[in-house]
């Protein structure tokens, strides 16, 4: 039975990764610094929103899945997966200290028979550079492999068994074995260069960010010129084949979409134009909706303003980079009382007590839980969840 240690395994990618290996009766370790993370894995609860993640956990929990904070469980894996946070700094650099830190940490409880596999989001060239730092200190070459998660967060373990998988590695007796681990779960393994697969993941994920500013922009054009934009999109989607994925407005965010998009463009040495226009875009949406709040309903001071939806997209329970928060800033320097709710905050006052108070309501994310509420309020909703008589 092969051995799987993933590093970052209580993770947003690392958990349903593992998950997916255990599954298939692999023998899975998680690793993770996260102590509130662990203790809830270790008890068959998921920690986050993720579809059919809980019953696979139960099913292989102590059995051929296991979680810890210790370091050294990566020792005796076949193959070892990272899996932790690529940040960007407030250069909007990435912050490539992260990457390397967490590989010299490991570094001594690894070996060179093992396959070191590379699953978080990286820097083009960061592959290569691993292979040098790792190389250097064994003074022998790695069997190293970056094979990026491309999954839909909420939605991993279903997209984990039939997304291609992209596999890269840095000497060609590591990408066999890595596509040999992977077709285990993915349907189909689609093989590259490293720094191919670096910037095909980046560009993944840009190439959805700047979906959403196209229709973002679309937004704020047709609403400031006093006319409604679903009227519009309707009529532009109405059976015609060529604008079936047109992107729907809405706050773009989350931790991945920007920060990746900011990755290119420092790769790209800031030339990256489009990038930076969509950033712009997506990151003035926010201030829009305020302007469109204060034209329904005046000067906000001192009014009761409601955000509804704190996460970064629909039906999920992360917060992480959500614009709901720049919302809040917005709307707190205008000297307004803001109450934020979120159906999965559960300190949240219920919905209706909220929505009573509220002297106006802005939509930060179109949760399952809002598609049927009826306002007698002004809001403004850019997700167009919500039919308004204009
Ligand atoms: N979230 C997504 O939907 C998604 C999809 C595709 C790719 N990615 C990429 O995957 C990577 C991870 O993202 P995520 O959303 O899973 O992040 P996350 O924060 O949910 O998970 C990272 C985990 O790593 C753990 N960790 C940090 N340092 C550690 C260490 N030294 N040892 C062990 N564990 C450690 C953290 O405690 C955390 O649980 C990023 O590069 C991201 O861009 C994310």
């Amino acid at each position: 039975m092969k051995r799987i240690a993933i590093i970052g395994g209580g993770g947003h990618v690392g958990l349903p990764l593992g998950l997916a290996f255990a599954s298939k009766a692999l023998d899975v370790a998680l690793i993770d610094i996260n102590e509130d993370t662990v203790n809830k894995i270790s008890q068959g609860i998921v920690p986050f929103v993720e579809e059919g993640a809980e019953p696979i956990l139960q099913a292989c929990l102590n059995k051929n899945m296991r979680i810890t904070t210790n370091m050294h469980a990566v020792a005796d894996a076949d193959v070892v997966f990272f899996v932790t946070g690529t940040p960007v700094d407030e250069h909007h650099c990435p912050k490539i200290s992260e990457v390397t830190k967490v590989i010299e940490l490991y570094l001594p409880y690894l070996n060179p028979k093992q396959l070191l596999v590379l699953r978080s989001t990286i820097y083009p060239g960061m592959v290569e550079l691993l292979h040098h730092t790792i190389e250097k200190a064994w003074k022998q070459s790695p069997l190293l492999a970056f094979c990026p998660e491309r999954i839909v967060q909420g939605k991993g373990i279903e997209e984990i068994f039939t997304l291609p998988q992209l596999v890269s590695a840095t000497t060609k007796a590591a990408e066999d074995q890595a596509v040999a681990l992977f077709s285990m779960i993915a349907p189909k393994t689609i093989r590259l260069q490293p720094k191919e697969a670096e910037l095909a993941k980046l560009i993944t994920n840009s190439w959805r960010y700047i979906q959403f500013a196209i229709a973002n922009q679309f937004y704020m054009m047709v609403e400031e010129f006093g006319l409604d934009f679903y009227t519009i999109f309707n009529a532009l989607t109405d059976d015609y084949p060529r604008a079936a994925h047109y992107a729907k407005p809405g706050l773009a965010a989350g931790p991945c979409l920007f920060k990746d998009t900011m990755q290119l463009s420092s790769f790209y040495e800031n030339q990256y134009f489009l990038g930076q226009a969509a950033m712009l875009v997506n990151e003035g949406l926010p201030v829009f909706l305020v302007k469109q709040l204060e034209a329904k309903i005046g000067d906000l001071k001192d009014k009761k303003i409601a955000i509804l939806g704190m996460a970064f997209k629909a039906n999920v329970d992360d917060s992480r980079e959500s614009l709901s928060f720049k919302l809040k800033k917005l709307l707190e320097f205008r000297m307004a009382e803001v109450i934020c709710h979120d159906p999965y905050d559960k300190d949240a006052e219920p919905l209706e007590t909220v929505v009573d108070a509220a002297e106006g309501i802005i939509l930060g994310t179109p949760h399952k839980e809002y598609l049927n509420l009826s306002l007698s309020i002004p809001f403004v909703d850019c997700w167009g969840i919500w039919k308004e008589s204009r």
